[in-house]
């Protein structure tokens, strides 16, 4: 849902672009806000904007407002994108639309990373489930590695407009996974133990060391 606070992140966010800028582009509604203020900034002024998108949403919205798409050959300066949780350390927690194996990416080769998000996404501690992308043949497996690492409950996303499980834009399954509450020391630990059972592409917990600034919209 469009809140004010989204809106407002994203507008605050506009002041980090310059002219000739390569763009990490995330996704998610406060991205697309962002996108689409952006694009009037374009027109007006005539800039000339590169952007690396994380997703086809991105990618679509990137192109209608006049972005230009370039791949990782081209550092970007500063990747602008949303988190489903904030905690006070700037921890995040990503992957509500399932790009995170893409965002982490492309957050983790730009200069700098900027999340923007509203009011509603900050908490002391993370606690939501931690989406996990999985390629599909792996799956069982995880799953039981999941569960061994002291994960409570897995589901399988599924969405709207398709039966079956959510697939992302790589082709794979994505877990969400419910690991209760994280302190602050568990998170860059559990991040990496995550990543060590194979099949598992990415998950969706971005440790405050990558992530540079956080704005957050009032409503
Ligand atoms: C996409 O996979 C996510 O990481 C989004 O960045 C996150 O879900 C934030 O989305 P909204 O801006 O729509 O809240």
């Amino acid at each position: 849902m469009v809140s004010g606070g989204k809106f407002n992140a994203a507008k605050l966010a506009l002041e980090v672009v310059r002219d000739g800028m390569v763009l990490g582009i995330g996704s998610g509604s406060t991205v697309e806000i962002f996108l689409n203020l952006l694009g009037e900034r374009i027109r007006r002024e005539e800039m000339e904007i590169y952007g690396v998108p994380t997703s086809y949403q991105s990618y679509f919205t990137a192109l209608r407002n006049g972005i230009k798409i370039v791949d990782l050959e081209y550092e970007p300066e500063v990747c602008i994108d949303g988190a489903d949780q904030v905690d006070a350390k700037m921890n995040c927690i990503k992957g509500g639309g399932g790009a995170l194996t893409r965002e982490k990416i492309v957050a983790s080769a730009s200069k700098k990373v900027v999340i923007i998000v509203d009011e509603s996404k900050l908490v002391e501690k993370l606690s939501m489930p931690v989406p996990v992308e999985v390629l599909p043949f792996g799956y069982p497996y995880v799953v039981k590695k999941l569960h061994d690492m002291g994960c409570s409950e897995i589901r399988l996303r599924h969405g709207s407009g398709k039966v079956g499980p959510v697939i992302t834009d790589n082709g794979n399954f994505v877990l969400d996974c419910n690991f209760g509450v994280l302190e602050d020391e568990r998170v860059e630990r559990l991040e990496e133990k995550i990543k060590t059972v194979r099949g598992v592409l990415e998950n969706g917990i971005f440790p405050k060391k990558i992530i540079d600034r956080v704005i957050v919209g009032k409503g």
